[in-house]
């Protein structure tokens, strides 16, 4: 329970994004519920402070560098922006956005690491792993492909099989691969460095029964402690983009030793940039209270090596680590065929940031499981619970104290049992956002903007304004109303906090939430605007069919795709490399010089264009995600390279009969073409 007797100091983190991907709407769940969280905080009077960072080392990230042919410096410099950009739009409001790859983590890293190392926490051994002679690197498990010892499926990788679910090593797999280079991998040996996890058993067994994970997680977790903790591998071999571990040269960190760390370091960045201290709230007795926000998917590394680490290094403990379920949409994993993978980026295109705060909140609650964007019930609930019965109270009440009475609201209160009941209800609002179950607040919201309808209803001041003698009672109804559209706004300021600001400007009013809200009265108010649009379902599905564009291949083939990374490796899933054909194979292709003899824009499809284009036996119609790079009248007459034999597939905008050929990525699309002479429907071998 908060209250307003004692000022809590609180530190509050989410989870560090990775720096080599877009925020979509599946992390925004655990931002949108943070920030509420912490915008809570701060309006009850408590100093609270957020911070978080990138999470900017490990192997995928070296790569997704390299593939672009920039520094990782570049890399995480860029998507830092990205990510910033992306956060801020979504009014998350951070006190500090750092990065791990800074001076303060590497310090924190270094000193936390030495105090393990002097306090015998760490070991050494040799280790066995497959190595790509041709990268010169180790491999995770993720990064060898090859076949499953068991079904025989090929493209798996090194350490599951996502055909017949069997768990290996990766050197099992048959005919093994590195997914970067394609070289076959070998065995080699290397030293590494283990964090002596299983010295912590113990402590972790009491730390997890007292309190500081919710009941669920915590039987989870104590599975891990019963089949009994292995020491963990906290070191790489370079070439690793992280931290040199400071006694081991050509040994980096493990990217997730520095990543909570990062948590440190981000706050200790704003530390030294304003008058807070550090070691009050990171010391061992701190009697600040300190919350990790994150997704089920990593509590193994918040809730048993985050606090060993702690606990080794002499820091305090968590408070508590607030673990959420993960987003499914319209029931379903994020698919990026079904356009369903939805960037925050491109949501921002089309939809109002607040419309998916108040989604989520009233989707949240302190528990694990998974939630669902059900974008028919996000439309209607968004409009009927806050254009509908929030904001319409006000829009119903605001115009007879402004045109009749000035603007200036009665001085007393026309029906006291209401107004009483709405300013009881925020204790036990608060109560709810204080124990994340934002769902039950909302509804409680929800129930007193009812029962303010209701009593507007039924006195009908629109009825009564056109009795001169009634004046007097209209102003008491309205003015009552915009009180409890103010005890509402309050209620709704962490979840809407640009709503807040516009029925601020409304009210001439600070929104604050004191213990108990005294009413306005005798108090001029300004003209009302309307403050929120009703979702428009046609935005929706535009949104929709934006992120279905925006998948990857460019002639997009409709594959689902992944959206959980496994959260025991460092690096998220990457596409492995086709796996090796024969020539029978390849003849089996059908390429053909083809001339376009037309190229239009798709209605509807940003990245589309519709091509004819003529294999000399026939022409043919195919539509290609090339508009980015080309303006249709240009390619009219250009030669180009197609796959004749694909079958045809059916698209939003019609029959697509084949596929043609292009190299690109993200930076840019590059049509192949046929040196000249070559004759429309020759064939390619
Ligand atoms: N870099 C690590 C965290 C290090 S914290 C010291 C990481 N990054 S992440 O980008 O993959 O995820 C960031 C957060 O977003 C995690 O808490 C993760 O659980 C959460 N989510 C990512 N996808 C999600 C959904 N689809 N749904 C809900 N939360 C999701 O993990
Ligand atoms: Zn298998």
């Amino acid at each position: 329970m908060s209250s307003h007797d004692t000022k809590r100091r609180i530190l509050v983190t989410s989870a560090l994004p990775y720096a080599n991907g877009a925020i979509h709407l599946g992390h925004l769940v655990e931002y949108i519920q943070t920030d509420i969280w912490v915008r809570f905080q701060k309006l009850r009077g408590h100093e609270c402070y957020y911070v978080c960072a990138d999470d900017a080392h490990g192997t995928a990230i070296m790569l997704k560098a390299e593939e672009l042919g920039i520094s990782p410096e570049q890399q995480i410099e860029r998507v830092n922006a990205e990510h910033r950009a992306d956060f801020s739009r979504f009014l998350i409001e951070f006190d500090n956005y750092h990065s791990t790859h800074s001076p303060e983590n590497r310090e924190l890293s270094e000193h936390i690491y030495l105090r393990l190392r002097d306090n015998g926490h760490i070991a050494t051994r040799e280790i066995n792993q497959l190595y790509d002679p041709e990268k010169q690197l180790f491999l995770a498990d993720r990064y060898v492909v090859g076949t499953c010892p068991r079904c025989k499926a090929e493209g798996q990788y090194g350490d599951n099989c996502e055909v017949c679910g069997a768990t290996y090593s990766p050197s099992e797999l048959i005919d093994p691969k590195s997914a970067i280079s394609g070289a076959t991998p070998v065995e080699k040996s290397s030293t590494h460095y283990f964090f002596t996890l299983p010295d912590f058993s113990d402590f972790l067994s009491q730390w997890l029964s007292d309190g500081h994970v919710a009941p669920e997680v915590a039987n989870k977790l104590r599975e891990w402690l019963d089949v009994g903790l292995k020491e963990w591998d906290i070191s790489r071999d370079a070439p690793y983009f992280g931290f040199e571990i400071p006694d081991a040269p050509g040994k980096y960190f493990y990217v997730w030793l520095d990543a909570p760390i990062g948590y440190m370091a981000s706050f200790k960045n704003l530390c030294e940039r304003t008058d807070i201290t550090f070691d009050d709230f990171w010391q061992r007795d701190s009697t600040a209270e300190l919350y990790h926000f994150i997704g089920k998917d990593i509590v193994n590394f918040h809730a048993l090596f985050w606090p060993a680490m702690l606990e080794s290094a002499g820091y305090r403990t968590p408070t508590k680590i607030c673990v959420h379920g993960f987003l499914t949409v319209n029931g379903k994993k994020m698919s990026k065929s079904r356009g369903t993978f939805i960037n925050a980026g491109t949501y921002l295109e089309h939809l109002d940031p607040e419309y998916l705060r108040y989604y989520f909140a009233g989707k949240l609650s302190s528990g694990v499981e998974d939630l669902d964007l059900n974008l028919e019930d996000f439309v209607q609930r968004v409009n009927s619970d806050l254009v509908g019965k929030v904001v319409n109270i006000a829009s119903r009440c605001a115009k007879f104290i402004t045109r009749d009475h000035d603007g200036l609201l009665d001085e007393t209160i026309a029906e006291p049992a209401l107004w009483e009941q709405t300013v009881a209800g925020g204790e036990s609002i608060a109560a709810l956002y204080e124990n994340r179950d934002f769902g039950k607040a909302m509804r409680e919201i929800m129930a007193l903007a009812d029962a303010a309808n209701e009593y507007i209803a039924a006195k009908e001041p629109w009825k009564l304004s056109k009795d001169p003698d009634k004046a007097a009672e209209v102003r008491g109804i309205c003015s009552l109303g915009i009180n409890i559209f103010r005890a509402l706004c309050i209620y709704l300021k962490p979840v809407l906090p640009a709503v807040a600001v516009q029925a601020e400007a409304f009210l001439n009013d600070p929104l604050h939430w004191d213990a108990t809200i005294e009413p306005l009265l005798g108090h001029t108010i300004e003209t009302f605007k309307p403050m929120m649009q009703r979702v428009d379902k046609d935005k929706v599905d535009s949104m929709i069919n934006a992120s279905k564009e925006e998948a990857p291949a460019i002639n997009s083939p409709s594959t689902e795709t992944a959206t959980i990374e496994n959260p025991a490796i460092d690096v998220p899933a990457i596409e492995s490399i086709a796996a090796e054909i024969n020539f029978d194979d390849f003849m089996k292709v059908d390429l053909r010089v083809a001339k376009i003899v037309s190229a239009t824009a798709v209605e509807g499809a940003d990245k589309l264009l519709q091509l004819t284009l003529d294999i000399g036996s026939e022409t043919r119609n195919v539509f290609s995600g090339i508009k980015s790079s080309y303006k249709p009248e240009d390619l009219e007459g250009r030669l180009t390279v197609m796959v004749a034999n694909l079958a045809p597939r059916k698209m939003r905008f019609g029959l697509s009969e084949g596929m043609v050929l292009a190299a690109g990525d993200d930076e840019g699309i590059y049509l192949l073409s046929p040196d000249s002479g070559a004759q429309p429907g020759q064939r390619i071998t």
